[in-house]
Order: structure tokens, then C-alpha cells, then sequence
């Protein structure tokens, strides 16, 4: 046996401390270095720390750009994200350079539902109003006319897109007695649960609007002043998708005005909002979460394991096993192909 030693391939991994098992098992086989810091990293961090790594394990609020394929350098084979939603990666300049860039569908789409059906019910329910009350001792009596809400059974949920986590939401929906529709720009198909309907359709006849298209050119600030205008003044939308996709001084203009019943949000613009004076977080008739949509503790674990998953694959000369949709699942160049993914990413619902 001769005293040289076979480098082990590097991974660096974009936070401290991740749950489950998937980062651990990493580290058995790969030489990983994990940000140590208590605040996320800044992208020079991060570009410093992804220098001559063959894998990254990122957070979907990473920014996966060029200039961090160009820190990373020509070893890098492989982008995982422990998310579902890749509005944050530069998936064309990813393809051209050869590296495949991974995410996590399948897992979490039911808990992320139960979110949007939690916003549904705590927004036309009028649900925190009520808690608010009674933390300020002004719950002074049982009132008929107190905390009025309105029903969602026999209510027509409208999902803006019609993935995974839209079609968990319909499961819950009809549970909970609503009519469902749907639209999707493409795929203009009924199903058991819901039925397709044109966009401005949806927007006049639902009840409750329930956005999940990804982020992208397209569909930024779908959903603005002229859609808000649309709705029923009874109606409330929610949103676990993303922040960009619903103008929110839109949003906080309808509310005021009474032209929208209520809305929920899980996604906001500019994450992390921390200010408490910020208008988005204090409008009577808008619930906000701080993006917990996925945030189960056994939903997150898989988030990771099947980020890990993809390193390992990929590593070990494997495809992977969910890359992003239309990109390559192995590492190598793809000469001529960066437009068309780019094409396919900004179309897709
Ligand atoms: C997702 O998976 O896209 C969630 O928003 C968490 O990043």
C-alpha cells in the first residue's frame, strides 16, 4: 500500500445545521464543508466556500448564478436544492456549463397543501382577528354579529396552477365541501378533482384564489391590480408559491378598499421581512406566515435526503435522481440547448 490517498470529491453545504440524516451521510463519503455561520450566507460567502467543490447543497433563497458556477470553478458537477421552487438558479448558464441542478418534488407537496388550507380557513374565517381579540382581553361577550367569517363549504377554490402541491389542495378542498377549478396555460384538462377554466374566469367566479405557479419572467406580478379587479369582493386569495407572483401594494390597495374579503400569504417579496412596522404584516384582513409551507420537521428531513440523494447520484457517476424539469440528469456539457431550457423554465405553470 503506497502513502497516497484518493481526494475524497468536496461538497459544500449552504448552512449549518440541516435536519435529518442526509447531510451526515454526506459527510461519511464526501469532504464536506458546511457554512458555519448564524445568518445565511452573503453571495460572496458562499461563493467563497463553493470554491473547488464537485457537489452544493443550497436552499432554494440561494442565488445559484453565474458568478457562483465561476467561484465553484470546472469541477462542479452538481447543484442540489432542498427545494422544491428554483426561481433563485440560473438554469440556462447552469446547462451550459454541464452541471446538473437538482430539486426536491414529491415531498413535500401535502404539507405545503395543508398550509394553503390552513391560510383558506384562518383568512375567510377571520381566525387571528379573533385570537388578537381575546389576547387584548376584548373578548367581552358571546356575540351573534362577533368574528363573522365566511363559510368555504359550497365555496369555489381557483388554483392558479395545477402541480403537485394545487392538486394536494384540491384533495383537501373537496374535503372541506368546495367546488374546485383550475387553470393552467397548457395542459387544459379536467380531472376527478377540479375542472380547467380561462384564467379570467377563474379570477371572476372563485371564491377563494389559491396561487401555485413558480416564479418566473411570466408570471411576475401575475396577479396585480387589473386580476385583484376581477375577483369577487367576497373573495380571498392565498398564496404558498412565491412572493413576486402578487403585487402586494396591489394587494394591500384592494384589502383597504374592500374590493377583496381577505388574503393569505406564506410568501412575501423580499425575504426576510423583519421590520414589525411593515404594512404587509399589520393589514387587518391579510394572514402572513414566514414561508412555513414545507416546515414539518419529517418534511424537511426529506427535503435534505433527497437533496443528498442527487449528490451522491451524481458523484458516483449516477443521473440523478430529480433533476430540474427538462435539464439534463447527468453532468456534461449541452452545447446549444441553454435557450431552450431557459424557454422552458419561463414557461412553465
Ligand atoms: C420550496 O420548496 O420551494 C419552498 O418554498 C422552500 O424553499
Amino acid at each position: 500500500m503506497s502513502g497516497t490517498s484518493v481526494r475524497r470529491p468536496r461538497v459544500a453545504v449552504s448552512r449549518t445545521a440541516l435536519p435529518g440524516g442526509g447531510v451526515g451521510r454526506l459527510a461519511t463519503r464526501f469532504d464536506v464543508t458546511a457554512w458555519t455561520g448564524t445568518q445565511p450566507p452573503t453571495p460572496a460567502e458562499l461563493a467563497g466556500l463553493v470554491q473547488g467543490c464537485e457537489g452544493l447543497l443550497v436552499l432554494g433563497s440561494d442565488r445559484v448564478d453565474a458568478a457562483l458556477l465561476d467561484a465553484a470553478g470546472p469541477d462542479l458537477r452538481v447543484v442540489a436544492l432542498a427545494s422544491m421552487g428554483y426561481d433563485g438558479v440560473d438554469v440556462a448558464t447552469a446547462a451550459e456549463r454541464g452541471v446538473v441542478v437538482t430539486h426536491t418534488p414529491h415531498v413535500l407537496a401535502d404539507t405545503t397543501a395543508d398550509v394553503a388550507m390552513a391560510l383558506i380557513l384562518m383568512a375567510r374565517r377571520r381566525l387571528p382577528a379573533g385570537m388578537d381579540a381575546l389576547r387584548r382581553g376584548e373578548w367581552g361577550a358571546f356575540r351573534m354579529d362577533a368574528f363573522l367569517g365566511l363559510d368555504v363549504q359550497g365555496a369555489t377554490l381557483g388554483l392558479i396552477g395545477y402541480g403537485q402541491i394545487a392538486r394536494a389542495l384540491a384533495r383537501r378542498a373537496a374535503g372541506f365541501g368546495m367546488r374546485v377549478q383550475h387553470h393552467h396555460p397548457r395542459r387544459r384538462e379536467d380531472d376527478q378533482l377540479s375542472r380547467w377554466v380561462p384564467f379570467d374566469e377563474l379570477l371572476r367566479t372563485s371564491d377563494v384564489v389559491s396561487v401555485h405557479t413558480p416564479l418566473t419572467e411570466e408570471t411576475k406580478g401575475m396577479i396585480g391590480a387589473p386580476e385583484l379587479a376581477l375577483m369577487k369582493t367576497t373573495a380571498t386569495l392565498v398564496n404558498t408559491g412565491r412572493g413576486g407572483v402578487v403585487d402586494e401594494e396591489a394587494l394591500l390597495t384592494a384589502l383597504r378598499r374592500g374590493d377583496l374579503h381577505s388574503a393569505g400569504l406564506d410568501v412575501m417579496t423580499g425575504e426576510p421581512r423583519t421590520d414589525p412596522s411593515d404594512p404587509l404584516l399589520n393589514e387587518p384582513h391579510l394572514v402572513v406566515l414566514p414561508h412555513v409551507g414545507s416546515a414539518t420537521e419529517a418534511t424537511r428531513a426529506a427535503m435534505v435526503e433527497l437533496a443528498a440523494r442527487n449528490i451522491e447520484a451524481v458523484l458516483d457517476g449516477h443521473p440523478a435522481p430529480t433533476p430540474l424539469p427538462g435539464t439534463p440528469s447527468l453532468p456534461g456539457r449541452l452545447r446549444g440547448n441553454a435557450p431552450m431550457l431557459a424557454g422552458r423554465q419561463a414557461s412553465r405553470p
